[in-house]
């Protein structure tokens, strides 16, 4: 699998990750099947799958219930993995709660490096709700992420957004954005080229629609294939759709 700089930053990361909101949360998610979570057993075998077919860098966060906690008990001392984590959101009794202040924000960090089992995180997004643009124009979020980055506590700094504006102010203040981008959802395709010019590394989630999108290795290819995209983040807990996915991605660059 090929590895690739995220914008100007040390780090590699793999043109596939792994996603993993369906290792750790089954509701109020937008998939379009139901499903059981993993078992350790399976969790374990599909993670050393990943590692097998070159991934090294898989998506998680507080919101999406156990899979923080479960990716760090069976990868957190394995240097292999990067793993991006957020701040911000949890999702308690059934329902998200956003929380972007400095303290909640310093909180949720440490809870992270516990369940992680990491000192130093590799990557810390902001995991934005739909008033986005607002949180980053106020700055202190990101300020708060910044002052972990300088106390050598986080590698790398971003957000996670669902706007274009937020995704191109994104760009300006943080190390990486993440954005949604796959076939049938374009809205934040110039955040591409404006984080291409300034040295920025750009995740992409939700590349298959989370599940909706059919023609899975048109979309795959056409996302790695993408000038200035890092790393397409593809959630699943299939093996064999994940060695499909490794595939797809394979073919595709080989024909770059
Ligand atoms: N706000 C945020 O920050 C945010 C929001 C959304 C997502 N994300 C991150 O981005 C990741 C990806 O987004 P996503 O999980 O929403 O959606 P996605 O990656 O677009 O799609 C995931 C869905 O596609 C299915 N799938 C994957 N490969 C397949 C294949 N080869 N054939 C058939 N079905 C396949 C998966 O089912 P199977 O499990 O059966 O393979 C799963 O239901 C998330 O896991 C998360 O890490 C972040």
């Amino acid at each position: 699998m090929e590895l690739r700089q995220l914008g100007s930053l040390a780090l590699k990361v793999s043109a596939l990750a792994l996603g993993s909101t369906k290792f750790g949360r089954r509701e109020g998610v937008k998939y379009p099947n139901d499903f059981a979570l993993p078992s350790d057993g399976q969790l374990a075998d599909l993670l050393a799958l990943a590692k097998d077919q070159g991934i090294n860098l898989v998506d998680t966060a507080p919101a999406y219930g156990s899979s923080e906690a479960r990716i760090g008990a069976l990868i957190g001392g394995d240097e292999h993995w990067r793993i991006a984590t957020k701040v911000g959101e949890q999702f308690v009794d059934g329902r998200s709660q956003f929380d972007f202040s400095p303290g909640a924000i310093r909180s949720s960090v440490e809870r992270s490096r516990q369940h992680l089992r990491r000192d130093v995180l590799d990557i810390v997004l902001l995991h934005l709700s739909d008033d986005d643009t607002e949180i980053l124009r106020d700055g202190a979020a990101v300020e708060t992420l910044l002052e972990l980055r300088e106390k050598g506590l986080i590698s790398a700094v971003g957000a996670s957004t669902k706007n274009l504006a937020a995704g191109l102010e994104a760009v300006e203040q943080c190390d990486l954005v993440m954005i949604t981008l796959n076939p049938a959802d374009q809205t934040q395709l110039p955040v591409l080229t404006a984080a291409r010019s300034a040295g920025k590394g750009v995740l992409i989630k939700k590349p298959l629609d989370s599940g909706h999108h059919g023609n899975i290795a048109d979309a795959l290819a056409y996302l790695v294939q993408k000038p200035g995209v890092g790393s397409v983040v593809v959630g699943t807990i299939s093996p064999d759709h994940l060695a499909d996915n490794c595939a797809a991605v394979r073919r595709a660059l080989a024909h770059d």
